[in-house]
């Protein structure tokens, strides 16, 4: 790994790997730690053959029943033998490491397993030194749940009775995994240690699963009737979690260069920006989940984006996903409902979202497998596992035609999508047009661009259905205009071009000429530039395309800004060249 750099995860495209379904290396069906490892070429090979990316993040592979696959773990300091072992688990990071891709593992400290043994302990007995480790409460005065809290998966009540001792105990999501009791000091110890333990082993940071989720109302008060977005709940966001954020950080700072993202799930944007700490003294990232639900529409992107800017405090870092193991995939979101999102429709969008993903001011999150544009699997329901609906997403990696499409040699866990024979790495691997060839040129082109990895960005009010904006660094000026319709669309590019450079670069420090609005942060007005013409005359005919969604688009070459011209569905990025000076007067 390369000198200590505290900031790569800015500059980072991380990759999701859901282990159980990105390699199977033993046939049992399942994927497992060693599958990675033989893959890790395909990730980054130190060439543009391969995607490129700079970090994984993997879902939990610790010992764990799979009530939740993975999400309940029974031993923190363990892999599950169906992903292999420790031993495997060191050389995994060491060969990714040798590769110069960051690991970054799940961290679930909401919640255990109900047979980690430190469960086991506290359902023994009332008195058991580990009672306290759970949330416990007495039934209500009719001998129901103690209050009205409901799990997050739809199981209905998160309050599970206990027979022996006579008490109900918390559960946010299954009964098969309560919820530890994070008012204990002890408990706060422990999972330090276990922080520790990775960060020892050489991990460069943690996916924080529901990291605000840990403390709830210590009275058990009942939650709202009607949880409307900014009505206060009772069963997390507690004022006292940002604590132990904050303790966290001071712990992954002790280590240098490593660093946290947060999944923080709250309707309130603000309550969830506040994760990053007001001095950024808490979490490296928190996840931004807005454009999950967005629908296809290009102004709803461009408000998503800047109203996640809006909210960040100063100097914190935006980050983007279009896709997880928790929500339907971007190619079958996309498409337009006909031929269950396997139509062309989805996969124009999905080549769209892939440039917008990865142009915006922020770190990009991959999903495995939206590199190919992988759609959902159907899934039977006499072969769904998942409790909340989610197998479609989760299904196997596609890497080669054939039966387990070079995924396993075995039968695969969740069955494997209907399109795998023709959507797959190794058949897109060669193929200038494909998915994953888009893919590895938008990585590639990012990395070496100042104006992608740091750069301000200010969007611009292009015609309806298109969403376009400027990023902007050391007087180099890239262009990126992203046409959600179905229909040509030409406008002239030249008249929205940014009169001046301001708003934050990628330190959230002042960049350009103007002083910046607020605290630090790019106001409203400072994201977006209305249209009009230059100060400056900027050689605003032409600029050069130099990357296009559409395959056999030429690019390096000139293209016209007046007007500049989109096909159906087509997103670019064109450079502008440097600006010319102001003329003095
Ligand atoms: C959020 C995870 O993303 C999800 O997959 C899991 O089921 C819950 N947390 C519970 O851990």
């Amino acid at each position: 790994m390369s000198a200590l750099d505290r900031d790569w995860w800015k500059r980072a495209v991380f990759y999701q790997v859901y282990p159980r379904s990105f390699a199977d290396s033993n046939g049992d069906g399942v994927g497992d730690l060693p599958g990675i490892t033989a893959h890790l070429d395909h990730l980054n090979d130190g060439t543009p053959d391969s995607l490129g990316v700079d970090a994984i993040w993997i879902s939990p592979f610790y010992r764990s029943p799979m009530a939740d696959f993975g999400y309940d773990v029974a031993d923190y300091r363990d892999v599950d033998p169906v992903f292999g072992s420790l031993a495997d688990f060191d050389e995994l990071v060491a060969r990714a490491h040798g590769r110069d891709i960051r690991v970054v593992v799940d961290f679930v400290p909401n919640h255990t397993s109900d047979r980690h043994p430190w469960f086991r302990e506290s359902r023994s007995s009332r008195t058991n030194p580990r009672r306290d480790w759970y949330v416990w409460a007495d039934p209500a005065p009719d001998g129901g749940p103690p209050n009205n809290w409901q799990s997050r998966f739809r199981i209905g009540r998160a309050w599970t009775f206990d027979e022996r001792t006579g008490q109900y105990y918390l559960h946010s999501f299954l009964p098969d995994q309560p919820d530890l009791n994070w008012w204990n000091p002890a408990v706060r110890e422990e999972f330090e240690a276990i922080l520790r333990f990775w960060l020892d082993r050489g991990v460069d940071g943690f996916r924080v699963d529901v990291a605000h989720m840990m403390l709830q109302d210590p009275e058990l008060r009942d939650n709202p009737k009607s949880l409307i977005a900014r009505s206060r709940r009772m069963d997390e966001d507690w004022p006292e979690v940002h604590e132990i954020h904050r303790s966290w950080r001071r712990l992954l700072d002790s280590y240098g260069d490593r660093m946290a993202v947060g999944e923080v799930f709250v309707p309130d944007p603000k309550r969830m920006a506040a994760y990053y700490g007001a001095a950024n003294d808490e979490l490296h990232l928190v996840f931004n989940f807005t454009f999950l639900r967005q629908p296809w529409v290009a102004s709803a992107f461009r408000e998503a984006t800047e109203s996640f800017e809006r909210v960040l405090p100063a100097g914190a870092w935006p980050d983007y996903t279009l896709s997880n193991h928790d929500v339907g995939r971007a190619r079958s979101r996309y498409d337009s409902g006909a031929g269950g999102g396997r139509g062309p429709v989805g996969l124009g969008r999905a080549r769209v979202a892939a440039m917008m993903l990865l142009t915006l001011r922020g770190t990009p999150f991959i999903y495995y497998g939206e590199e190919i544009g992988q759609a959902d699997a159907e899934v039977p329901p006499e072969r769904a596992v998942d409790v909340d609906g989610r197998d479609p997403e989760r299904a196997p990696m596609q890497w080669a035609p054939g039966r387990g499409a070079g995924f396993t040699t075995g039968e695969p866990w969740l069955p494997i999508g209907s399109e795998a024979d023709r959507v797959n790495v190794a058949a897109q691997r060669g193929d200038q047009g494909s998915m994953l060839s888009l893919y590895r040129r938008l990585i590639w082109y990012r990395k070496r661009s100042a104006p992608l990895l740091h750069g301000i960005y200010r969007s611009l009010d292009a015609p309806e259905g298109v969403f376009a904006f400027v990023r902007e660094a050391a007087g180099e000026a890239l262009l990126v205009a992203l046409n959600f319709t179905n229909r040509e669309v030409r406008f002239d590019a030249a008249a929205l071009s940014p009169a001046r450079s301001e708003g934050v670069d990628g330190d959230g420090s002042a960049a350009g000429a103007e002083p910046r609005l607020g605290a630090g942060r790019p106001a409203a007005a400072e994201l977006r530039a209305v249209a009009q013409p230059p100060a400056a005359p900027r050689s605003p005919a032409h600029g050069i395309l130099e990357l296009s969604t559409v395959a056999d688009r030429p690019t390096g070459l000139p293209v016209s800004l007046r007007p500049l011209s989109l096909g159906p569905i087509e997103g670019v990025v064109v450079q502008l060249g440097r600006p010319e000076p102001a003329p003095t007067v």
